[in-house]
C-alpha cells in the first residue's frame, strides 16, 4: 500500500504576477449567453478614470507584470483606450486587445498601434455569419471580418477566440477554416465555463459527450493538416472526465484581474465569492493587494484545503480545482471542485452531464434595457 503523502505545507511566498487582466468596462455591444461578466454589472459612471488606469499599469509594471489583456465587456467602448495602451507601454507591459471587433476601424487601430498595442484577440461565435450574429445577439460578423483584415494589414499578431458550446461544437471544421481564411496566428477553442451567465444558461449550452469527442477528433486532424499553423489551442472542458482544472494556474499564483471599478481579484469570477473583502486600487497599492490582501491569500497554496484535496497527490497540480465553481455549485468555496471525480459533490456535475439535452431551453442574456429570455430576470 502506498503511504499517504505528507500533509500540505504553508502557502509558498507569492511569485510576481505574470499577467494582468484589465477589465476596462462591462459595457458591450454583444449579448452572448455565456458572458463571463458578472450578473451585476459595474455602471459606466463607476469605472476607473484614465489617470487611475495609468497608475494601475505603472504599479503593475513595478510589480513585475509583463502582459496585460485589455478586455471587458468591449474595451473599444473606452474612448481613452489608446492612452491606456500608452500607459502600459510606458510601464514596459506587452498589451493584447481582447475584443469583439465591433468598433475597430482603420483610424482607431492606427491610434492603438502607435500607442504601443502588440496583439489582438478577436472573438467569433460561429463559422456561419447568421448563426454567429444570433449567438452574439446582434449583427457583428461582418465587422469582425473587417477587423481581422485591418489587424493583419497592420502586421499585428492576431488570435481568434471561440467559446465552444452545444450550438457550435459541431462546426469545428468551419471554425478552423474561418481562422485560416482570416489569416490568424492562433485559434483558441475555449469550451464554455459555467459561471455567471454561463451557469444560468447551462442547460442550453452544455454539449453532449459525442459532440465533444467529435470536436476533439477534428482538432487532432487539423493539427496534423496545419503543421505550420495557425496554432490550435483546445481549452479543455472540466465537466466530462472527472478531472478538475488548475484554475488560473492556482489562486493568486499567476495573474490578477482589475475590474472596471478598480476591484482587484485573483480571477474574473471571484466577485461572486463571499468573505474575500475584495480590495480596490483606489484604497490600496497593487503590491500590497498581491502579497497581503485576504482576497489573494485566502486560497493561495494548499493550507486552506480540506480532504479529499488535503491528502491528495494532485493538490500541487490542480490546486483543488476552481474555487468559483466550488462556490457556485455547493455554496462553499473551500470544498473540492465538484468537477473532480474524488469530490463528494461530483454527483452535481454528473447529473448535469447525464441529463437528456433539452433543445427547447432558451438562452437568458442581458440586452439593452434589461434581460431577455425565460422569466426575463436573473
Ligand atoms: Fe485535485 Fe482535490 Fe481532486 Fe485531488 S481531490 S484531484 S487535489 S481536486
Ligand atoms: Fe475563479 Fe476558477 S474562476 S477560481
Amino acid at each position: 500500500m502506498t503511504p499517504p503523502d505528507p500533509p500540505p505545507g504553508p502557502a509558498p511566498a507569492p511569485a510576481r504576477p505574470w499577467a494582468l487582466l484589465a477589465e476596462l468596462t462591462h459595457a458591450c455591444p454583444l449579448h452572448c449567453g455565456y458572458c463571463s461578466n458578472p450578473l451585476e454589472l459595474t455602471r459606466r459612471s463607476s469605472e476607473l478614470t484614465t489617470e487611475q488606469w495609468t497608475d494601475v499599469l505603472r504599479q503593475a509594471g513595478e510589480l513585475g507584470v509583463v502582459q496585460a489583456h485589455l478586455s471587458g465587456g468591449e474595451p473599444l467602448l473606452r474612448r481613452d483606450l489608446a492612452e491606456i495602451v500608452a500607459a502600459a507601454e510606458t510601464a514596459g507591459i506587452y498589451t493584447q486587445l481582447v475584443t469583439s471587433g465591433v468598433g475597430l476601424g482603420e483610424k482607431r487601430l492606427a491610434a492603438l498601434v502607435s500607442a504601443g498595442l502588440r496583439s489582438v484577440q478577436l472573438s467569433v461565435q460561429h463559422a456561419d455569419p447568421r448563426v454567429s450574429d444570433r449567438i452574439a445577439g446582434r449583427r457583428s460578423f461582418a465587422e469582425k471580418e473587417r477587423a481581422a483584415e485591418l489587424v493583419r494589414a497592420a502586421g499585428l499578431p492576431l488570435g481568434l477566440n471561440v467559446v465552444l458550446h452545444r450550438e457550435n461544437l459541431d462546426v469545428l471544421d468551419g471554425l478552423v477554416e474561418l481562422g485560416v481564411s482570416w489569416g490568424v496566428d492562433r485559434i483558441e477553442l475555449a469550451n464554455v465555463q459555467f459561471y455567471g451567465w454561463g451557469l444560468l444558461n447551462r442547460a442550453a449550452l452544455l454539449p453532449t459527450r459525442e459532440q465533444l469527442a467529435g470536436a476533439q477528433e477534428a482538432v487532432r486532424r487539423w493539427r496534423g493538416r496545419l503543421p505550420a499553423g495557425p496554432e490550435l489551442v483546445w481549452v479543455v472542458p472540466d465537466y466530462f472526465d472527472g478531472v478538475a482544472k488548475p484554475c488560473m494556474g492556482g489562486w493568486g499564483a499567476v495573474s490578477l484581474t482589475v475590474t472596471p471599478d478598480g476591484t482587484v481579484l485573483p480571477c474574473p469570477a471571484a466577485a461572486a465569492l463571499p468573505d474575500l473583502d475584495p480590495p480596490n486600487v483606489r484604497d490600496h497599492r497593487l503590491d500590497w493587494i498581491w502579497g497581503h490582501s485576504k482576497a489573494f491569500t485566502r486560497y493561495r497554496g494548499t493550507e486552506w484545503m480540506s480532504d479529499p484535496c488535503r491528502s491528495c497527490s494532485r493538490r500541487e497540480q490542480d490546486f483543488g480545482g476552481c474555487r468559483c465553481q466550488a462556490y457556485a455549485l455547493t455554496g462553499d468555496a473551500t470544498r473540492t471542485d465538484p468537477a473532480c471525480g474524488l469530490s463528494p459533490d461530483h454527483g452535481l456535475i454528473r447529473e448535469a452531464v447525464e441529463a437528456e439535452p433539452d433543445g427547447t431551453v432558451q438562452i437568458r442574456r442581458r440586452v439593452p434595457g434589461g434581460v431577455e429570455g425565460p422569466a426575463a430576470r436573473v
